[in-house]
């Protein structure tokens, strides 16, 4: 089965290719990367002419919600959502209930993943027993079990002790420890970021500083133990320069951002809107300006969405009382290559910070068109207008501060392991 798609402008930040090309695809794998025109023979052809061809986006920060809450997000649903915002990897993180702290859980995922899931799903495993920062978790048959990182995501691991010891044991299977870095003794009672915007609300402060410690914390312990450390959305600018000052001496930190933090401050609050309410927090213009420089400058390797579904009864509430998080799969895409058209990033640097940069850090084979590589890939139209709607969103969650936003930039194909998975000009007609 030979799939070819064809003519679009490839951009592939593994080798800095940007030129038009054809991707020849067999049994899953690029085989060749060819001339626009010089392949005679197909068994199936895209059209990809005037568009990009970008390696599938790889996001190592999701929440599936399966097991235990289902009624927000499925592997099923989750990967659909993943799969129309050209995403072809995701990482899930641990928080389900019960915990993906042990193999049953890991193994139930994966099948999920195998019967139900449009896309590649990778189990991230918890660093501690039920996420309670008591004791580790058994790294080992998590590992053994498929899971390619570990974290707490949700909750900080608070204990030096055992965060030490979870990064020296990561490094022994060869795995990733990806941290939230919260001080939740400096965060307990807040809602959002803490400034004279907080204070004029009435809303409990989640004060950038309470990053800023576990940062510098994980970083010491990182360089200490020589293991590779991970920090999930970086949020503050004193987080953003500090890992731009560890990766200079050498320690082995690797970041992320997500789009939400790095497009909105705190001021999209505004009328108590429960979804801008996420952890971390949006924080001020100052600490956006600080990821947008990070991300352009190479401190920050990875933009990564913490798509975190939550459903009504979560959300439509009191704003202290709502849960944190926002879905971010679907507008993951056209937020970045905003920063392509403000001129902050070049489409290649943008490319790798969503693909690439996560397959580094994560020690995958995926963020790469290269010959031999899995055929995972979106074909982009990156001048395409619309408008987020809430009733054509994948995810089974609403919680987006994005709703009703007009967007540029789509992915109208996306193709995983050589099959398409989604594709706009059959999802419209089914639409009607
Ligand atoms: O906003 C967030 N939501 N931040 C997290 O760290 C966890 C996540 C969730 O699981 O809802």
């Amino acid at each position: 089965m030979r799939l070819v798609v064809e003519g679009g402008l490839v951009i592939d930040p593994s080798s800095r290719l940007e030129e038009a090309r054809d991707v020849v695809i067999e049994d899953g794998k690029v085989v060749a990367l060819a001339t626009p025109g010089e392949v005679r023979v197909a068994d199936q052809r895209l059209d990809a002419r005037g568009r990009w061809v970008l390696p599938g986006l790889v996001d190592m920060h999701v929440h599936l919600r399966e097991p235990g809450e289902e009624h927000k997000e499925t592997v099923a649903s989750g990967t659909h959502a993943a799969a129309a915002g050209g995403v072809t990897t995701v990482a899930c993180m641990a928080n389900t209930i019960p915990v993906n702290d042990n193999a049953a859980v890991t193994d139930y995922i994966l099948r999920k993943a195998k019967s139900e899931g449009l896309v590649n799903v990778l189990p991230i495993g918890a660093v501690t027993r039920g996420l309670k920062g008591e004791e580790l978790a058994d790294l080992g048959e998590l590992a053994e079990a498929g899971c390619i990182a570990y974290s707490d995501d949700g909750q900080p691991v608070m204990n030096s002790r055992l965060a030490r010891n979870a990064l020296e044991y990561a490094r022994s299977f060869e795995r990733l420890v990806i941290s939230h870095c919260e001080d939740r003794n400096l965060t307990r009672g807040g809602a959002m970021n803490e400034g004279d915007l907080s204070v004029k609300l009435g809303l409990g402060g989640m004060p950038s500083v309470a990053e800023d410690v576990m940062v510098a914390r994980d970083i010491a312990l990182g360089a200490y133990t020589g293991a590779r450390i991970h920090i999930a959305h970086l949020s503050t600018a004193g987080a953003v320069e500090m890992v731009r000052r560890a990766k200079r001496s050498g320690v082995q930190v690797t970041a992320e951002a997500t789009p939400h933090h790095f497009t909105l401050t705190e001021e999209a609050v505004g009328d108590y809107d429960t979804h801008a309410k996420m952890n971390p927090p949006l924080r001020s213009r100052r600490d956006r300006e600080a990821l947008l420089a990070g991300l352009a400058d190479g401190t920050i390797d990875a933009i990564a969405t913490d798509h975190a579904p939550h459903d009504a009864t979560c959300k439509h509430i009191e704003f202290g009382l709502a849960a944190f998080g926002v879905v971010g799969l679907e507008t993951v895409l056209p937020l970045t290559l905003d920063l392509v058209r403000k001129g902050v990033l070049s489409r290649t640097r943008a490319v790798e910070l969503l693909g690439l940069g996560a397959s580094r850090a994560l020690g995958i084979a995926k963020g790469t068109l290269a010959v031999g590589a899995d055929a995972d890939l979106a074909i982009v139209d990156p001048d395409l207008e619309w408008v987020f709607q809430v009733d054509r969103m994948r995810s089974k969650s609403r919680n987006s501060p994005f709703t009703g936003y007009k967007l540029r930039g789509r992915a109208v194909t996306t193709v995983v392991s050589g099959r398409v998975v989604h594709d706009t000009a059959r999802t419209q007609a089914r639409e009607g």
